[in-house]
Parts: C-alpha cells; sequence; structure tokens
C-alpha cells in the first residue's frame, strides 16, 4: 500500500484502534486477502525463507511459519515488533526496520511478500525489496489499487492515491514497471474489486479514523463531504463503496 505520510507511531495508533473497533463492514464477491494468501501458500517449501515487509503484528508470517524454514517479519513500528514476538515459532523472527535500508545481508530470502505495505511504494523501496530477494526467488503482494474508495474520493475530492485515480494511472501497471525495470523476469498483476458496505456513518468514520484512505481526514471539518457520502451513496445495505486490490506475483 502507499503509506507515504504516514509514520511508526500512525501505524501503532491505526493497529490499537482495529483492535478495539466494533465497525462493521463487509464485502461482497471477490476476498482479495484469502486469494493473496493463497498465492503466497502455493509459492511456499519447507526449504524456503521467507520475509514480510511491512509485518504489522506478525499474524500473517506466524500464520506460514509451519510451510516453510525460517520466515522473518519487519517492520518500521517498534511497537508493532515487539506485539508480534510475542509467543513466535523458534522458526520465526521480528525486527524493527525501514523497508529503505532493510537490515538484512544481499540474496538472503527465497519469498518476500507484502501485505499492504511499503515494498513496492516507489523506486527506492522496490530496489531494497529485490537487493534481499535471491536470484530465482519470487515476490507477492497484496496493494490497495487507484480506484479504492472510488465513490467516497470524488466526493472528498482527495483520498489515497487520488492523484492517479483522476490520471487514471494504473498501481498495477506502474508496479509491474517497476519491478521489470528492477530485473525481475516476470511479473504479473491480479486486480479485484468487491462492492465493500459500511453498516453505517458512523463505521465508515471508524475507517477512516485508522487508514489513510482519506488524508487528514476530520470529521468535523470534513462535515460536509459526510454528510454527502451519507445522502449519495446508502442504499437499503447501507454505504457502498468498492475494495480495489492489487495481487502482484514476481520471480527475479
Ligand atoms: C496497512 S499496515 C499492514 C500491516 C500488516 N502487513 C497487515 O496486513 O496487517 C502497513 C504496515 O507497514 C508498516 N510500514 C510502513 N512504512 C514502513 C517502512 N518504511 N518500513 C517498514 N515498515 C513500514 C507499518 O508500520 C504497518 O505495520
Amino acid at each position: 500500500m502507499t503509506v507515504k505520510g504516514t509514520t511508526p507511531s500512525y501505524w501503532t495508533k491505526s493497529y490499537f484502534r482495529r483492535r478495539k473497533s466494533k465497525e462493521k463492514s463487509w464485502r461482497v464477491g471477490a476476498e482479495p486477502e484469502k486469494i493473496f494468501l493463497q498465492r503466497v501458500r502455493n509459492s511456499l517449501g519447507k526449504n524456503l525463507v521467507l520475509l514480510d515487509i511491512g509485518c504489522g503484528d506478525g499474524n500473517t508470517v506466524k500464520s506460514l511459519a509451519n510451510k516453510v524454514r525460517e520466515a522473518y517479519g519487519v517492520d518500521s513500528a517498534p511497537r508493532l515488533v515487539e506485539i508480534a514476538s510475542k509467543g513466535a515459532a523458534p522458526n520465526v523472527h521480528f525486527k524493527t526496520g525501514d523497508a529503505r535500508r532493510l537490515p538484512f545481508p544481499s540474496q538472503h530470502f527465497d519469498r518476500v511478500i507484502c501485505q499492504r505495505g511499503p515494498a513496492t511504494e516507489n523506486k527506492e523501496f522496490a530496489r531494497e525489496m529485490a537487493r534481499v530477494l535471491k536470484k530465482g526467488g519470487k515476490y507477492v503482494g497484496i496493494h490497495i489499487g487507484e480506484r479504492d474508495k472510488e465513490n467516497i474520493k470524488r466526493i472528498f475530492k482527495r483520498g489515497q492515491l487520488y492523484r492517479s485515480f483522476v490520471r487514471k494511472k494504473s498501481e498495477a501497471g506502474r508496479q509491474i514497471a517497476l519491478l521489470k525495470e528492477l530485473g525481475f523476469r516476470t511479473a504479473r498483476a491480479e486486480e479485484l474489486n468487491p462492492t465493500e458496505y459500511f453498516a453505517t456513518l458512523r463505521d465508515l468514520i471508524a475507517r477512516m479514523k485508522r487508514v489513510p484512505m482519506i488524508p487528514h481526514f476530520n470529521r468535523t471539518s470534513d462535515k460536509y463531504f459526510l454528510g454527502r457520502v451519507q445522502k449519495e451513496l446508502t442504499d437499503e445495505h447501507g454505504i457502498r463503496t468498492n475494495s480495489h486490490r492489487v495481487i502482484i506475483s514476481a520471480a527475479k
């Protein structure tokens, strides 16, 4: 995911907000995160060493640990790394570190994954991800697409990847081109765009407060836009929007 402007403390706060949240939302159609995990699982093997960039609380790495020889997670938020480290199996290791200067030697990993983290945010990040991946290794990532929450961003006239969205610049295309430029032999993208519902405006606000969907979101100064969202996007189920995700599978 594009994490521009976010900080380690932003993500730590976001994590605790999610834990406390009673937000009611659901998706109709494809389940991008499940498909991503399936692609990741299919690429793993008992002799392989895995890295998750932007691992957050480490749950994904922990759930994959029995499928690989060693599993590593790295995140720039020390508190999240502390949480991740608790109860980890002996073959699972977590480190605090910036994805632009990964604390690992070159060509160390057989597989690198990234679940809405910064691995392919720009060339600096992607070059570092490619550095630690072995020749012949594979990268699998899931990222937010430019059309995510498209109808909400249109009302706010701002939002995550808004510039790409209005200029019709494809995030999948950008990432594929970047990986090819960095010497990946193959790189392909799957785009998924399920419908997403929020039961009430309050549920949508809870999400906006914990993810960078609308930068600098403030429920008081953004009252006008929230009113329009409620009026224009509500149907018989709730507030209807979409969830655009890009799954990247690449081989070095
Ligand atoms: C949307 S969260 C995803 C967390 C986790 N992958 C998950 O799916 O639950 C993005 C994560 O990327 C981490 N992150 C953001 N910028 C980073 C950077 N420059 N280096 C390392 N991690 C970073 C954040 O701390 C956060 O945990």
